[in-house]
């Protein structure tokens, strides 16, 4: 088995008993704090996702780099596999009952996006992608829509948790994006959204101000899918997550000079 073959393996194991973690203890009475603002919540969920994920790679891959969003893991510099993880992507509606959320763990190969998996617990959909080895679904094959008219599209975005202060709060693209496509969904999970876009229930998404964590995995599943990613005015797509637009890529263009309207 090739080394990607394993890490694919692992990465699929590891969401797998993060996810099981989520649906135990989903609608159960759990510990909820916030961070960087009121609305930006943390639960025990998170952190025992975190910890089961993050303490397995250093068992099992103790060379490899680990970047976490509650801050477990090393990020090694040199190192030639990183791993990048969300323990649970969609933690607001994993707190009030609302039923989507997921584990998502990417995984870099020489700082390239190699490997991507994303799990939802409650519908028991893994998500997985290798570089060149194409998307798929509890292991079918998934694609992105062949949608060419913005006017007939679905669309999601969501809103960082910086908005009720910050100018940059995304509802100026939301405005122009609403009005000529057929619907704006905002859901509350960010790596979901990328894998919905890669099997085609989403024609695309667009979101300021992510993480690493919350699309290591969803912009492989988009690109594997033959999707286009890319930054908010069209250059190619980093890993910071910090301007996200994923799409079908038949209406990319048209939602790029969407976003570029003021
Ligand atoms: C959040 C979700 C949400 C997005 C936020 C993210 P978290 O991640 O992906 O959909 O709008 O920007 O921070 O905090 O639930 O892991
Ligand atoms: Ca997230
Ligand atoms: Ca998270």
């Amino acid at each position: 088995m090739s080394e990607t073959d394993e890490v694919l393996q692992l990465a699929q194991r590891l969401a797998r008993e993060a996810g099981e973690i989520q649906r135990d203890r989903y609608e159960t009475d759990i510990e909820v704090r916030t961070k960087s603002a009121a609305i930006d919540l943390v639960t025990e969920v998170d952190h025992a996702c975190e910890k089961l994920i993050v303490e397995t790679l250093e068992r099992e891959r103790p060379d490899d780099a680990i970047v976490a969003e509650e801050g477990g893991g090393t990020d090694r510099e040199g190192a030639a596999w990183r791993w990048i993880i969300d323990p649970l992507d969609g933690t607001t509606n994993y707190a009030h009952g609302y039923p989507r959320f997921c584990v998502s763990i990417g995984v870099e190969h020489h700082d390239e996006r190699t490997v991507g998996v994303v799990y939802d617990p409650l519908l028991d959909e893994l998500y997985s992608a290798v570089r060149g080895g194409g998307a798929s679904c509890n292991g079918r094959p998934i694609q992105v829509s062949a949608e060419p008219d913005f006017g007939n599209a679905l669309l999601a975005t969501g809103f960082a948790y910086d908005v009720h202060r910050s100018l940059e709060d995304n509802l100026n693209h939301f405005a122009q994006v609403l009005k000529q496509a057929r619907a704006v969904r905002r859901d509350g999970s960010a790596a979901l959204d990328l894998c919905y876009v890669a099997a085609g229930r989403f024609d695309g998404f667009w979101e300021m101000k992510l993480h690493a964590w919350d699309v290591a995995a969803g912009l492989l599943l988009v690109e594997e899918a033959g999707g286009r990613i890319s930054h908010m005015r069209g250059d190619p797509a980093d890993r910071s997550g910090r301007q996200t637009v994923a799409t079908n890529g038949k209406i990319h263009d048209a939602l790029i000079r969407l976003l570029a309207r003021d």
